[in-house]
Order: structure tokens, then sequence, then C-alpha cells
């Protein structure tokens, strides 16, 4: 099957529900139980509001098809599920080796909140590979990886990673938020856990916050028992939204897909432009090994450009027409950002030569988007 039918069909439960399409919002804490019998065994499904109700399950059933999971859990946002994540794999006195260019809160939970349990944390580049085998001590419990990574969008050797994380029995998890689970497939890779901020393409309409934990054998009955433990599970609008916006995932990945490439072969011939950071562009350094392990491409990528100064940055982004200025992404419409990915990093610490933007690619015509960025670039130059 396919995964434009399995997002249609996954999870649903019509006939359970007087024939309703869609497994309706459950709003719950309590569980009612018929009778004493039942109310001591709790061997069903549904006990308790904060463990899910079917219109949990029904959202975890579509993820769980979508990345081949043997289970998934939803977590009130991107970060928790990072974070119940990491929780759940990692104990006092592991070791943590994270990408540098990381989504940069991942470092704060890595960085301020792990040391206080025990948990300490080393950086590789994600384009030397060899950084990534001399960081690892014999406490080295994850590898946590992010490709393409966070603003600067470096594809990582990821068969390479594993290979080098089973042969010594280290677990290895990846945020798979910029593929929206349909481009890449960790799982399939011999990824143990695969996280999404459903936030983005799941959701797809920027008014939820949600995160996904799709788990393999390995690593489901830890995270699925952690995420139990901690009790931060998301509201059910929100866990209902993201089932809508999973039904229709694929076709937006696609024309996001074609659209942020169109733009992006676009800007490369423009002379203010130093250079484009998409992984679909054969002069980009990842590009083989994005094109070996993906599918596609998202509508997220960035570019660097010529600025003379921060009042002609501000002439540039204040006047434009459909690009908006805010953070998150993966939602219908575009938006265009000023980013320093440098100041968050360890090792990839070169700041570029100009201004690094990141560039959010929605569901608009790509020529009105163009058009909006070539007067963007008229007020830059002015
Ligand atoms: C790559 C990546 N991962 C995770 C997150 C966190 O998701 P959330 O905002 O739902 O916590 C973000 C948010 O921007 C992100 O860009």
């Amino acid at each position: 099957m396919k995964d434009e039918t399995r997002l249609v069909h996954a999870g649903r439960d019509p006939f359970n529900h007087h024939g309703v399409v869609s497994v309706p919002v459950y709003h719950a804490s309590t569980i009612l139980s018929p009778d004493l019998d039942d109310f001591e065994k709790r061997d069903r499904r549904v006990i308790y509001g904060r463990n899910g109700t079917p219109t949990t399950f029904a959202f975890e059933d579509i993820v769980k098809a979508l990345e081949q999971a043997e289970d998934v859990i939803v977590c009130g946002s991107g970060l928790g599920a990072i974070s119940t994540a990491i929780l759940a794999l990692c104990k006092a006195g592991d070791h943590v080796l994270a990408t540098d260019n990381v989504y940069s809160p991942v470092r704060n939970v890595l960085d301020k909140v792990l040391p206080r349990y025990g948990i300490t944390t080393g950086y590789f580049d994600p384009t030397d590979l060899a950084t990534l085998e001399d960081g690892i001590t014999p406490q080295t419990r994850l590898i946590w990886l992010e490709s393409p990574g966070s603003q600067t969008f470096e594809v990582t050797d990821l068969p390479a990673v594993v290979d080098m994380a089973r042969k010594r029995d280290i677990l290895t998890a990846i945020d798979n938020t910029w593929a929206g689970g349909y481009f890449l497939k960790p799982l399939t890779m011999g990824i143990d856990v695969s996280v999404q901020a459903a936030t983005k393409y799941i959701g797809g309409h920027s008014d939820i916050m949600l995160g996904t934990i799709s788990c393999n054998q390995r690593t489901a009955e830890a995270v699925r028992s952690m995420f139990n433990y901690l009790g931060n599970p998301a509201g059910p609008d929100d866990v209902f939204l993201a089932t809508r916006g999973a039904r229709t995932l694929a076709v937006r990945m696609e024309r996001h897909q074609q659209s942020a490439l169109k733009i992006a072969e676009w800007l490369v011939e423009q002379p203010c432009i130093r250079s484009v950071l998409h992984p679909a562009l054969p002069l980009f350094p990842g590009h083989d090994i994005w094109k070996r392990d993906f599918t596609g491409a998202s509508g997220l990528f960035g570019f660097i450009m010529d600025c003379p100064n921060r009042d002609a940055l501000a002439a540039m982004v204040n006047g434009m027409e459909h690009l908006g200025l805010g953070y998150s992404w993966g939602g219908f419409e575009s938006l265009l950002i000023p980013t320093n990915p440098h100041q968050h990093r360890t090792l990839m610490t070169d700041p570029p030569d100009g201004q690094t933007m990141r560039i959010n690619v929605g569901l608009e015509d790509p020529d009105d988007l163009i058009a909006d960025l070539a007067a963007g670039f008229e007020r830059l130059k002015a």
C-alpha cells in the first residue's frame, strides 16, 4: 500500500461511531467501568484520559502506518516529544551524541536539563562523521540526529551512522519533521526512534502544537512507559486537527516540494544570492546522500544573501506581501525569517559571509511568491 492510501484509511473506525467518517473528538478524563470486574481488570485500551482516548489512538494509528512504526506516542509539542524520547532511552551515567545542527531548543534539554540527572552530551559535525566516531565513549547510549539539519539543511549519511551505532549497541533517534514522515522512513533504515513536530507538516495549518514519537520494537516499551510516567498528553482538539491534517499530508507535501524547488532554482539565478541551502539542488553538498535516502524534499530551505545592513533587511522583510515573519513552518502559508544558525553551535561555528534566511514555502502559487521575493530584493538593494 502507498502512503497516499495509508494516510486516507488508517485509524478510521466509522461503524463504531455511527458511520461517522472521522473518529470524533473525545474530551475525557474519567472513563467509567460498567462493573467491578471491568474496573479491577483495566485491560482495555481506554482507561484514563491522560493515557489516550479513541481520538488519540486514531491519530497514533495513522502515524504508525506512515512511519511504519511498532508504536507511536503523541505528546503536546515537538519539543515535548523529543525530551520524552531522550528521557525514555537514557539513564544517569549515559552519554548522548547529538548533531551540531540540531533544532537549537533541544540543546537546552541536552545541556541544561539532562546534566542534572547525570546524563552528559557531546556534539558531532553532521558533514564529518569522523567527529561522530571520535565522540563516541563507552557511555554513549544514544545518537541524536536531524537531517537535513535546522536552518542550514546539511544532510547526514544516516545508513553510515546506523552502521556505526549498531556495531556498538548504541541507539539512534532522528528528528524527522522536515520530511513530514513522508519523504524519509527512518525506522526502515534501522533508526530506532523517529520524532516529529506534528505542529509542522502533519498539522499543516499553523494552528496546533503536537509531537509524535515513532518507535521500533527495541524502543517502544521504554518510550510508552516514560510517556505514561511523565503525564504530559496532548489535548484532544489538537489531536483531532492533526488527524484531519494527516489525511491531506501527501498532496500538500508534493505541492510544497514542487513550489519550493521552483523558488530555489529561481533564487540560484539572483545576483544578491550567495548560496541556496536546498538538498534537492544538485550543487548542494549533501545532494547525493539526500537523493539516495529521501524520496523528496519538503518546502523548508535556506539561502544566504548579500545584506548591506539591518535597515535594508528590515525594508525587505517588513514589506513582504505574502511571506510572513514568524517562527514555525510546515503550514499552508509561506514564511521568511532571518536566522543566525552559527550562534547555536559548538563545532560548525564559522558564520557565512552574508545574511542567512529561512523560507517556508506554503501552498500559494509559487510565481506570486517569486514576485514577492523579487520586490523584496529590490528593497534590500535600495
Ligand atoms: C526541526 C524541529 N524540531 C522540533 C521542533 C519543535 O516543535 P514544537 O514547536 O512543536 O515544540 C521544531 C520547531 O520549530 C523544529 O523546527
